[in-house]
């Protein structure tokens, strides 16, 4: 394929030109394209859900597009292997079907597979982490096919070692860790609070999975109708000590301890600073979820990277929190 504007393979909806674009149907098809164009000249995209994309994009831009599902049964536990290419939300409804259970929470995150492990997706109370057994890879830099066990993936919040080292590996296969014995996760407020309305004592994955989508559906823009690019902020993680300092000031802070520091709520503290009344172009935050960028009017990534840069300066002076973009932020200089 020659150059094509990506703006139906982005979720932001911007438009952005690619010099090339092609389709990867197979583990071959991006060893010859980075043999043919070398590492540095591909970016490799699934289905543009997490991405804020320049105006110009001078790379061959590689559609992970491999399909195909394999399972293997071990006693309870079950190991299925899903292309890259494979839609991640049907995968989920697919492994339910079939009652292997563990992905329920993480129903309806749209994308694809392959970049399920890239910033390792969470939702609800489970992230890709707690299911993943390993992923195959190519290295685009040194050529050649790996294996990651889930240690050697980095994981953290938002975060491992294919999102430390952007354009390196391309994901191919994502083996997850599934079971047949529903062991159900629904202690997220969110969920708790679905259970309590209908009176749920002890649901089943596929009601966390129903309830997960009723939640999504109803504080989430769908991108279809409404571009964006999901969380378009990380929930900032500040030390116990800045924790506690913020909230003398600001007593109704909602501050959650994990092993890397204190996290807070980026949508909280957008929501104070008063970003829902902003407007830019149609670039504003969701009102019932101000973490979700949307870009209602067509604007450019420029403008949306300008809107955000006016957020994180805003909460920096208000608050001393320093707020990182989620997407990745491709083709700008
Ligand atoms: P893309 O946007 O195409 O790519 C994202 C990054 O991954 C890019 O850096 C790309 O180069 C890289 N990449 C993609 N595929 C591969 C591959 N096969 N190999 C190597 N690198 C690759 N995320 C969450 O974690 N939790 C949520 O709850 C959540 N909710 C969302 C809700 C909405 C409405 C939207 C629009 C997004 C949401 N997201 C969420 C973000 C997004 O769904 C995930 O990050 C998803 O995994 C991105 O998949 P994708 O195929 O669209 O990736
Ligand atoms: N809130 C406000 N004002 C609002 C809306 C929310 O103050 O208008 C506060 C509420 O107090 C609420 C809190 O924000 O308790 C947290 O909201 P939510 O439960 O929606 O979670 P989040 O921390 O904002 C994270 C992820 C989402 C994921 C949800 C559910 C990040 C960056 N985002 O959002 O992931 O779906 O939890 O687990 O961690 C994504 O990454 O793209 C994404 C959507």
């Amino acid at each position: 394929m020659t150059s094509l504007n990506l703006k139906s393979f982005n979720t932001l909806s911007v438009e952005a030109v690619a010099d090339q674009v092609e389709i990867v149907a197979s583990e071959d098809d991006i060893i010859k394209l980075a043999q043919d164009h070398g590492s540095t000249r591909l970016l490799v995209l699934g289905e543009g859900s997490n991405v804020l994309l320049a105006p110009a994009v001078h790379r061959v831009v590689c559609l992970m597009r491999s399909r195909g599902i394999a399972v293997d049964e071990i006693g309870s536990r079950i190991k299925v292997t899903v292309s890259a290419g494979e839609n991640w939300h049907q995968l989920v409804m697919w492994t339910l079907e079939r009652g292997y259970y563990g992905l329920e929470n993480l129903a309806l995150i749209p994308g694809s597979a392959g970049a399920a492990p890239v910033q390792n997706i969470g939702a609800y109370g489970v992230e890709l982490a707690d299911v993943l057994s390993h992923v195959d890879v190519v290295d685009l830099e040194r050529g050649g096919c790996e294996t990651f066990t889930n240690a050697q993936c980095g994981f953290g919040y938002r975060d491992s070692l294919f999102k430390r080292t952007p354009g390196r590996y391309a994901i191919t296969q994502v083996t997850l860790d599934l079971s047949k014995e529903p062991g159900v996760v629904a202690a997220y407020p969110d969920l708790q609070e679905e259970f309590e309305r209908e009176g749920v004592i002890a649901p089943t994955p596929e009601q966390v999975a129903a309830a997960v989508t009723r939640v999504r559906q109803t504080k989430l823009p769908d991108p279809t109708l409404t571009p964006n690019a999901g969380s378009f902020f990380k929930n900032p993680v500040v030390t116990a000590h800045q924790a506690a300092r913020l909230q003398q000031s600001f007593a109704q802070l909602k501050v959650y301890p994990t092993e890397a520091g204190v996290k807070l709520s980026a949508a909280q503290l957008i929501d104070w600073a008063g970003w829902k009344e902003r407007n830019s172009h149609g670039v504003r935050v969701w009102p019932r979820q101000p973490l979700v960028l949307v870009n209602e009017l067509g604007s450019s990534g420029a403008d949306i990277l300008q809107f955000a840069a006016a957020i994180q300066s805003d909460i920096a002076d208000r608050y001393g929190v320093r707020l990182e973009i989620e997407p990745d932020v491709i083709g700008f200089s």
